[in-house]
């Protein structure tokens, strides 16, 4: 009896040692590779545009009514809002009437576009800047005045300064499937309230669609429009917004988008719509296009030079860039994509201090480490990223649930500078509390609407700058 206890405990412990090295071994793989892969296993289904008779997709009642109503920042500092709005069958009026509980009805007056592609004509797309609006102010806004008014409202942000709580949602590579209708009804329903949406690209995928047909673009502006009718929607230019189609002779790029969606890049001495910035809250935004020219003496190039000593972090702690392509991505899709402008600018953002890049494209999630990978220089052979306290978060949140579907196949192993990946549909919110924190955190659409898959406090880079990676924190 005593024997055979002794021979059973011995087996019993040198299989808890194996298990105790096993998982050491596991643990250590963990940590070599800096990062973790979720285990989320969602439910894989086929994603699909929703049909045209949709509900999402219905056109306001009444004669010449206005419909795909939008709102973006009007000016540097927010106290100008952008309303667009189209109207079907005439023209009509390009007036927005405006007021707030203690001022009384002004108006401002806009002007309409149309454009042709192909064989598509536009409907009369109005542009109205409001300007002069008081901070903090609900204001109510009506358009398709002389026909069939309709009235939204929005409330203007906070003065501009380095305290100011703010929150920002972040959405990318959105489209109109059904997918698509699960991330915006997860944004609009999440309990930390977005105010705000940074959206890094890919709008409407009309392109997807035989001659891009372009009453795609038409369905997605009433799609979104439930809450960008009422929040502003910060915009950055994505691959599908090019709509470059030599074969059926649309050869100016990014011909529906601009047209469709005006933002204030004039405000911030950009000479195009595709790269400016904005303040807002605490934070400055700088929106960048992956799809126009960036190397030396580029437009581009040379505001982006100019732009960054501009920011005053006194006034706007955060500084927050947008941009489609990512540069640091570990799915092998879109792999390497953003390498040529990472090349240009990445030692701008670590010499500035960028916290975070929020970019898109991929259709999937990733959340990385603060590394940079500045220092080759074709021959000393230093090639490879490395932690950088300097540098800015790089997040990839381009899984807005779009037609084309998810991005599931990763390298392997995880690379070091990714800190955290899933293929999950989802979107993200960034909290701003004070000059020092701001709280980061992404919700899949599987989960419910308080769920946090990831998240991550922020150190701002410039009042904060100690170690804020989520391994640090933990
Ligand atoms: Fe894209």
């Amino acid at each position: 009896m005593g024997v055979m206890g002794f021979a059973s405990a011995s087996v019993f412990s040198s299989k808890l040692a194996a298990f105790l090295v096993l998982g050491l071994v596991l643990n250590l793989g963990l940590v070599c590779n800096g990062g973790k892969t979720s285990t989320f296993v969602r439910k894989v289904e086929k994603t699909v545009d929703m049909p045209l008779e949709s509900d999402v997709f219905k056109a306001p009642h009444g004669y010449n009514a206005p419909e795909q109503v939008h709102i973006t920042q009007g000016d540097q500092l927010g106290k100008a809002v952008i309303v667009s709005w189209v109207t079907v069958d005439e023209p009509g009026s390009s007036k927005v009437l405006y007021w707030s509980a203690n001022s009384k009805k002004k108006t401002a007056v806009g002007k309409f576009y149309t454009y042709k592609y192909y064989n598509y004509s536009s409907p009369y797309i109005h542009h109205a800047t409001v300007r002069n609006l008081e901070y903090n102010t609900k204001y109510y806004y009506e358009v398709g005045i002389g026909h069939t008014k309709r009235q939204f409202w929005f409330v203007t942000p906070p003065a501009v300064g380095p305290d100011v709580p703010y929150t920002f949602g972040l959405i990318g590579d959105l489209g109109q499937s059904f997918d698509s209708n699960k991330t915006l009804t997860h944004y609009e329903l999440n309990p930390q309230k977005g105010q705000t949406v940074l959206f890094v690209g890919d709008l409407s995928y009309a392109d997807n669609y035989p001659n891009h047909d372009n009453h795609r673009w038409d369905s997605w502006g009433r799609f979104v429009e439930r809450s960008v009718a009422y929040q502003p929607w910060i915009w950055t230019a994505g691959n599908h917004e090019l709509d470059f189609a030599p074969e059926i002779g649309e050869t100016k790029p990014f011909k529906p988008y601009t047209h469709r969606y005006h933002v204030p890049y004039k405000a911030s001495g950009s000479t195009s719509p595709l790269w400016y910035s904005i303040k807002r809250a605490s934070s400055h935004i700088i929106v960048l296009s992956s799809y126009s020219a960036y190397g030396k003496y580029t437009p581009q190039y040379k505001w982006l030079e100019e732009e960054l000593p501009k920011v005053n972090r006194n006034e706007t702690p955060w500084l927050i860039v947008l941009v489609h392509s990512p540069w640091y991505n570990s799915y092998n899709y879109h792999y390497m994509e953003g390498e040529t402008m990472r090349v240009m600018f990445e030692a701008w953002f670590v010499k500035y201090k960028v916290d975070v890049v929020f970019a898109g494209h991929v259709h999937a999630y990733e959340r990385s480490e603060r590394v940079s990978n500045i220092a080759y220089n074709v021959i000393n052979g230093i090639c490879s990223p490395v932690k950088d306290q300097s540098a800015p978060v790089y997040i990839t949140i381009g899984d807005g649930g779009n037609l084309e579907g998810l991005a599931t196949n990763m390298t392997e192993p995880q690379p070091a500078y990714s800190a955290y990946r899933e293929a999950s549909f989802g979107h993200a919110t960034f909290d701003i509390k004070n000059r020092t924190h701001a709280y980061y955190s992404w919700h899949r659409n599987q989960d419910g609407y308080a769920v946090q898959a990831d998240s991550m406090w922020f150190f701002n880079r410039y009042y904060h700058p100690v170690d804020d990676s989520t391994s640090a924190q933990s």
